[in-house]
């Protein structure tokens, strides 16, 4: 009998379950009605008297080892078993969350240059921090210029000849094409500009333009109010007219400003082309020669024509928003309206 309890009890040390249903067989095999245990309690009845009170005491403490052990086995599988098993019901519908849409700015910015891709431009980019050379000097700026002052332009650095500067305009990209690319060339430049100006309704002190530039041999004012007239039909549809009105910029001469007709009233007029009829939307011009010869290319060979627009402008016209601030904000209601306003 002593050999039976010091084996069982080596067992019950070495004794492992993975699952309940396998503490379960153990405590049958060793508890149960025909288990050892019991078997050996049944034994006991047979022990010499004298013995009896030593074995007694053992085998009481073989089945407290063995049910404490049963026990134990059971617990940590029922615990691997609650690991195991999903936490959440999986079947659940998941949480939707709002999926986001491309910003108006970003939507009509993209519009713009598809439309020039499709007639042949490429797109330029420049940097938003700039020098003055490239923001005004060779755009033919005369030095006293009014935009050259502090209340347009933000400074980055000053009291030196060619001062850094955040652009105030996309016609810097211009210069830096002309300066790098081989002619002809054919390119629009969408970015963001900055001016020192008064945040209201329709000015911002940051926002974006597109600059298109061609420069080629012959190229004459004809074939500029021909691009900007297929322009405006692409973004404002296919009634829309052009009118052009005579203007200046430094870097342009002859300098017009562009105007296209109310989409909303078809020229009858009403509020938001202010009973005229007509839409203000770029300003555009030939190439002034000096901007040409500026950046190395020659006038009495090389002719050609620049346009400029705001694409928050392009935008209020199309979708009629009164207020410009309406873009810089974020207010999702409003954000939402364009959620699907991808198409030209
Ligand atoms: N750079 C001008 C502005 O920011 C817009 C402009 C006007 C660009 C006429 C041009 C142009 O290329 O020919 O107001």
């Amino acid at each position: 009998m002593k050999e039976a309890i010091d084996r069982i009890c080596k067992e019950l040390e070495e004794l492992r379950a993975s699952t309940q249903k396998e503490a379960e067989e153990a405590r049958i095999r060793f508890l149960g009605k025909k288990g050892e245990i019991t078997a050996l309690m049944e034994q006991f009845r047979t022990v010499a008297p004298e013995l009896k009170r030593e074995y007694g005491q053992k085998l009481n403490e073989l089945k407290k080892t063995a049910l404490a052990r049963i026990e134990e086995l059971k617990s940590a599988a029922e615990e691997a078993a609650q690991d195991l098993a999903p936490k959440e019901d999986l079947t659940m519908p998941g949480d939707a969350f709002p999926l986001g849409s491309r910003h108006p700015v970003s939507i009509v910015r993209q519009q713009i240059v598809d439309i020039f891709r499709k007639f042949g431009y490429d797109v330029a980019e420049g940097p938003e921090i700039e020098d003055d050379y490239h923001v005004f000097e060779a755009l033919n700026f005369p030095p006293n210029h009014p935009a050259r002052e502090m209340q347009d332009t933000f400074f980055v650095s000053t009291g030196h000849v060619n001062p850094l500067l955040l652009r105030t305009h996309t016609s810097s990209v211009q210069v830096r094409t002309m300066e790098t690319q081989p002619l002809p060339i054919r390119v629009v430049c969408p970015g963001r500009v900055f001016r020192n100006e008064a945040i209201s309704a329709r000015a911002h002190c940051i926002f974006h333009q597109v600059e298109g530039l061609y420069i080629d041999k012959n190229v004459t004012f004809a074939d500029l109010k021909q691009a900007i007239l297929l322009f405006a039909r692409e973004m404002f549809g296919p009634e829309t007219e052009i009118r052009m009105r005579p203007s200046y910029f430094p870097f342009t001469e002859p300098s017009a400003e562009v105007d296209v007709s109310c989409n909303i009233c078809h020229g009858k007029g009403c509020n938001i082309c202010k009973g005229t009829g007509w839409l203000e939307i770029m300003g555009c011009g030939m190439v002034d020669p000096n901007v040409l010869k500026a950046s190395g290319i020659d006038p009495e060979v090389y002719s050609g024509f620049a346009f400029g627009m705001g694409v928050e402008r392009i935008a209020m016209l199309k979708w009629q928003v009164n207020d410009l601030r309406h873009y810089f904000e974020n207010d999702m209601r409003f954000l939402q309206e364009f959620a699907t306003a991808t198409e030209v």
